[in-house]
């Protein structure tokens, strides 16, 4: 007989619904802030890219860390390939946006709407027909207001003399770096005042990237490696972290006084969770077999919903918590790939890891096909994009670190393609959005508050047939 057996059935995202609470007036989209903090480490939006090889790159994480989130560069690369890619985002250098997306003043609301959704930024200058810049559409303060998409831009536009602005359009980077120590952006007009550039300060903050590590012999090196090129976080990557190995790397990590947070996992247990933490684990990174490429379920019957071992891990945290005064940060990989189960998700975990979510991208590392299933580069082409999991026979394959392929080997992970989603910022911007209407309807103003105040509510399979999705109508084409 085993130890134990569980008779009730574990839990996903999409099996609970979020309630409202009071909200307040101020308690709108502009000021809700999604900042999260990953022990020592800050984050502006609580969102990881997955340590996978056909996921995480330069591009990706500097997508991404450009938003405020992390992405963590895979342990199958070679300590030399993290290296670079650290150097490269750390010393990425602010540029001036040169022919800003624009609208004229003879625009509707719409017309800028859309732009916002096409390209993800929130501002969009308004010009007249000589390009002399005249305001900014600021797509948060339109959706606080009472305006309609049909009327003219004008009657929503922030003026230009209430806005930072320079004539100077000689201003060099590093004057422009000066005069975003007061504003979020600078826009640079000519002598006659026709838009030529902007400046963001977003484009000049620390972008944070993370390097995940295994438990294997040359760990410390890679650290070391990493930690000397400006990784702000490690990740020990595992697919199940409660073992002596990942305990002793935790310890070892711990004498090394490198001063920056470090993460374990995953577990799935109160227990394994518990261990981690007594180890010395800051951070703690749940799930198994949830993953969108992930095959370990059936090939070795181990795994747990996610959402459950969401919740045995945050019941270890509130002990830990309770004997040792150290908050321990949680995030959840595999499994979520939409805003509701984000928001789901955040009700407890402090930060969401995704593979597959971000798989869909551009700015992903898999190869690039079109419709007919040729590799592309041309990017209005691009149909689909490559995807395969680290335990994958390619990702194996790609191992420099004599891990070959043995005859023991069975593969845990698929490989295939996504759909490709475009560019990561304008679907990331309208997930945010969706996240901050959720937190507003609980009238919570931060990750903070909303894991004091969320209340969620398992659904029958009869409610998610009435409350999960439309029912008894046909949508339009
Ligand atoms: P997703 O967001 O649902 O795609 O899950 C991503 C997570 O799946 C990663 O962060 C890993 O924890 C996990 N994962 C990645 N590759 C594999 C694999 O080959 N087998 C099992 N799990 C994997």
């Amino acid at each position: 007989m085993a130890k134990k057996v569980i008779l009730e059935a574990g839990r996903t995202f999409s099996e609970f619904s979020l309630l409202t609470d009071y909200t307040s007036k101020d308690c709108n989209l502009n000021n809700i802030n999604l900042k999260s903090n990953l022990g020592q480490l800050s984050l502006g939006i609580p969102f990881l890219s997955a340590a996978m090889t056909s996921v995480t790159g330069y591009e990706m994480a500097l997508a991404l860390g450009k938003e405020g989130g992390l992405g963590v560069l895979p342990a199958r690369l070679s300590i030399k390939e993290q290296v670079d890619i650290i150097n490269k985002i750390k010393g990425y250098e602010m540029g001036f946006v040169e022919d800003p997306v624009s609208v004229r003043d003879n625009a509707t609301i719409d017309e800028a709407v859309r732009l916002v959704e096409k390209h993800g930024h929130s501002k969009i200058p308004v010009t007249d027909r000589n390009n002399v810049f005249l305001g900014l559409f600021n797509f948060d303060k339109y959706l606080e207001s009472n305006e309609t998409p049909a009327e003219n831009i004008l009657s929503i536009m922030t003026s230009v003399d209430e806005l930072p602005h320079t004539k100077n359009s000689e201003i060099t980077v590093k004057q422009a770096k000066k005069e975003l120590e007061e504003n979020n952006y600078l826009i640079v007009l000519d002598d006659l005042g026709r838009l030529e550039k902007i400046a963001f300060k977003k484009d000049v903050e620390n972008i944070v990237v993370g390097a995940a590590i295994s438990t294997h012999k040359g760990w410390k090196k890679r650290v070391r490696a990493c930690d000397e090129a400006g990784a702000d976080i490690f990740v020990i990557d595992t697919s199940d972290a409660y073992n002596e190995f990942t305990s002793k790397v935790l310890k070892d990590y711990a004498k090394m006084k490198l001063g920056k947070p470090i993460c374990a996992g995953n577990v799935i247990t109160y227990e394994g969770a518990k261990f981690l933490m007594e180890s010395g684990a800051d951070v703690i990174k749940v799930g198994m077999s949830s993953g969108s490429i992930c095959t370990t379920q059936r090939e070795k019957a181990t795994g747990r919903a996610p959402m459950t071992a969401l919740m045995e891990v945050e019941r270890a945290r509130a002990d830990y918590l309770k004997e040792s005064g150290k908050y321990v940060s949680i995030i959840i990989d595999g499994g979520v790939s939409d805003a509701g189960s984000m928001i789901i998700a955040l009700s407890i975990a402090d930060a969401v890891m995704m593979g597959g979510y971000f798989n869909h991208f551009f700015e992903a590392e898999g190869e690039k096909y079109d419709a007919n299933m040729q590799q592309t580069t041309h990017e209005p082409d691009i149909k689909y994009v490559a995807t395969w999991g680290e335990g994958s026979s390619r990702a194996r394959n790609l191992d420099r670190y004599g891990h070959v392929a043995r005859k023991t080997f069975f593969a845990e992970g698929e490989e295939g393609t996504v759909e490709n989603w475009g560019r990561l910022k304008p679907k990331l911007k309208q997930d945010i959005r969706k996240i901050k209407a959720a937190l507003s309807n609980t009238g919570c103003m931060n990750l903070k508050d909303y894991h004091k105040k969320a209340t969620i509510e398992l659904m029958s399979p009869y409610t998610q047939n009435i409350v999960g999705d439309t029912h008894d109508m046909k949508v339009k084409e």
